[in-house]
């Protein structure tokens, strides 16, 4: 596994790979790797030549007060990691050479953008839809792979890709969890042990909107009151939103006729959290 830092070198080396036939298959990440992230770098690996992760913990996507400064990084553990995985090189580019001088083309996929996470992370999307369309030109893969965890991230970045006409087929991958039903994250470091516990919550809310759904509940108010008081119960977290909405569109539904995206966003401890289930 090769390890490169600089845009330059990393567009070199991919050339040359271009350049013999082989395919290539993009992670892009934040590091601090966890099972989700090893399932996406296994998925690419195993339908490409080669994988590629980046690591970037990339500070326009952040806002104030958010926690850019203390975000976890290891590069050594995320490398080992990523050699385990199968994946072919990484790519760890540093902030100076990604915002070189500045920005003054920004990318903002505005609808998609304006709902759930998007109301209360002002500019997130428009970081994340920036700095994707970046790596996604500097690697320049066949194939690039997202978690559905971060589902409204994952169609914003297909949006973009398709208005933008970049030649890249994009791949969601489901959620990784882990034994508990907890959703992998990098920021469940931060979670103490009673807050864990507590934050099973999210995931218990969407298999009971599955279980309600299932048995006749097409009303999204009538679904929502009854999550809501299963949220209620839990002293540590404090939600952010619980919204069900069409899993294309992410427009509010208010009968459910085939299938709705169930979305979380909840506080606990210092942990911002966010799950959601495409249900029926
Ligand atoms: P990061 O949070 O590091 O996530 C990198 C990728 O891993 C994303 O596509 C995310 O959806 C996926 N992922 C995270 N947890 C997962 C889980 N439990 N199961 C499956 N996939 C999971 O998302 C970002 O970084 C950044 O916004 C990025 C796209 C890299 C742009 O900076």
């Amino acid at each position: 596994m090769k390890s490169i830092q600089s845009i330059l070198k990393v567009k070199k080396e991919l050339q040359s790979v271009k350049d013999s036939g082989l395919s290539i298959g993009f992670v892009p990440t934040m590091g601090f790797f966890h099972k989700g992230h090893l399932k996406l770098m296994e998925e690419a690996k195993k339908e490409n030549d080669l994988a590629v992760v980046s690591i970037f913990v990339n500070p326009t996507q952040f806002g104030e007060g958010e926690d850019f400064g203390k975000y976890p990084r290891d590069l050594k553990r995320d490398q080992e990691m990523a050699e385990s995985a199968g994946v072919d090189i990484v790519f760890n580019p540093s902030a100076e050479d990604i915002y070189l001088d500045g920005l003054q083309t920004e990318i903002a996929v505005s609808k998609l953008s304006s709902v759930l996470c998007g109301k209360n992370r002002k500019g997130h999307f428009t970081g994340v839809a920036t700095v994707v369309a970046k790596l996604l030109n500097i690697v320049e893969p066949d194939k690039a792979y997202f978690g559905l965890k971060d589902y409204q991230q994952y169609l914003i970045v297909c949006q973009m890709v398709k208005d933008l006409n970049i030649n890249v087929n994009i791949v969601g991958v489901p959620t990784v969890r882990d034994e508990d039903g907890l959703a992998a994250s990098s920021r469940n470091i931060y979670l103490a042990y009673d807050e864990r516990e507590e934050a099973l919550i999210l995931y218990e809310c969407l298999k009971k909107a599955q279980r309600l759904l299932d048995g006749g509940i097409r009303n999204t108010s009538q679904i929502k009151k009854v999550l809501k008081e299963m949220l209620d119960l839990k002293n540590l977290v404090t939600l952010e939103y619980l919204e069900i909405v069409n899993k294309d569109t992410l427009e509010a539904v208010e009968n459910i006729e085939n299938q709705a995206l169930v979305a979380i966003a909840a506080k606990v401890g210092k942990a911002r959290l966010i799950d959601n289930m495409v249900i029926g």
